[in-house]
């Protein structure tokens, strides 16, 4: 079982769309996926029409037994978030409150993936996130702004590694909500590759391309694989996916052959030659 988390301190940067297309691609190419909504804002369990109002993620950190904690969709199954979330930071004040998730994990064995969904914050919940995760997504919107704040989250990310979670691996950074008719997107990819070099990781060589699909599947509910198999986003989010599996599973396992197929599209998919990877984490 690999936990992995989609992540950074800004908000409206993809991470909720990343968690969602992610899970739902799994799920719908064979493997049993757990998607973990940790954020209070619910945006992910919105998104997936999923009941903020039951027991979910709280309660699951809160000592519930998981089988009473979660939804079954059609594709993954889901730990819920809703309004309750908002009383965790006050409410999680013992020792050792940032490995509720991990420890709470520990005893669920049931799933090839667990897909967390993030807050835009580096509070107790991302730090749960942090600490239980394998491997971590940095999700950056591709545009040079998103790069403020970037230092900050490795500087937390470095920290998590240091005193919780040296296993952690930082997959790379994803470039969201693309434009190709921006100058703005192209230059930011030169400028995330300076930065993923300083820290040691790579930009993912898939980029996720603006795509009004995108906003039309979150208001029906649905995933982007439902709602339009062929849409730019789904061709990316696809492409993405299988680019972090190759990563997470470090090569040594094989997307399934019966895997649903990506009808090819006029305008070629756009990805970004991937520099060399030196070291998988950066440490200071
Ligand atoms: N590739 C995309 N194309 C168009 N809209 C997008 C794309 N990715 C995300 N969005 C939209 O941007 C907004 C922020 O995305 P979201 O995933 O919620 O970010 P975060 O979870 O980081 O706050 C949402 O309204 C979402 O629908
Ligand atoms: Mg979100």
């Amino acid at each position: 079982m690999k936990i992995i988390a989609m992540t950074n301190k800004k908000g409206g940067v993809g991470k909720t769309t990343t968690a969602l297309a992610t899970a739902a691609y799994l799920g719908q190419s064979g493997f049993s996926v757990l998607a973990i909504d940790m954020d209070p804002q619910a945006n992910f369990t919105q998104a997936s029409g999923a009941d903020m109002n039951v027991a979910g993620t709280f309660d699951f950190l809160n000592g519930t037994p998981i089988e009473k904690c979660l939804q079954k969709l059609p594709k993954y199954t889901m730990l819920a978030s809703g309004p309750r979330m908002t009383r965790a930071e006050k409410e999680f004040d013992q020792i050792g409150r940032e490995r509720l998730l991990k420890s709470a994990l520990a005893r669920v064995k049931d799933y090839d993936y667990v897909i967390l969904d993030t807050a835009p914050s580096v509070l107790v919940l991302t730090q749960n996130a942090l600490c239980a995760a394998d491997a971590v997504v940095i999700c950056c919107q591709a545009d040079s702004f998103s790069l403020l704040g970037l230092d900050d989250m490795m500087h937390n990310i470095d920290l998590v590694q240091e005193y919780y979670n040296p296993k952690l691996l930082v997959a790379g950074i994803l470039q969201t909500r693309y434009n190709a008719q921006t100058k703005i997107s192209e230059q930011a990819t030169a400028l995330f590759q300076d930065k993923a070099k300083e820290f040691g990781t790579n930009v993912f060589s898939t980029v996720i391309r603006e795509n009004v699909a995108i906003k039309e599947a979150q208001m029906r509910q649905t995933d982007i694989f439902t709602y339009s198999p062929t849409c730019h986003a789904s061709e990316d989010y696809a492409a993405f996916t299988k680019e972090l599996f190759a990563i997470v599973e470090g090569g040594k396992k094989k997307w399934p052959k019966n895997s649903p197929k990506q009808n090819s599209e006029e305008t070629p998919r756009i990805s970004i030659p991937r520099s060399p990877r030196k070291r998988t984490t950066r440490r200071r």
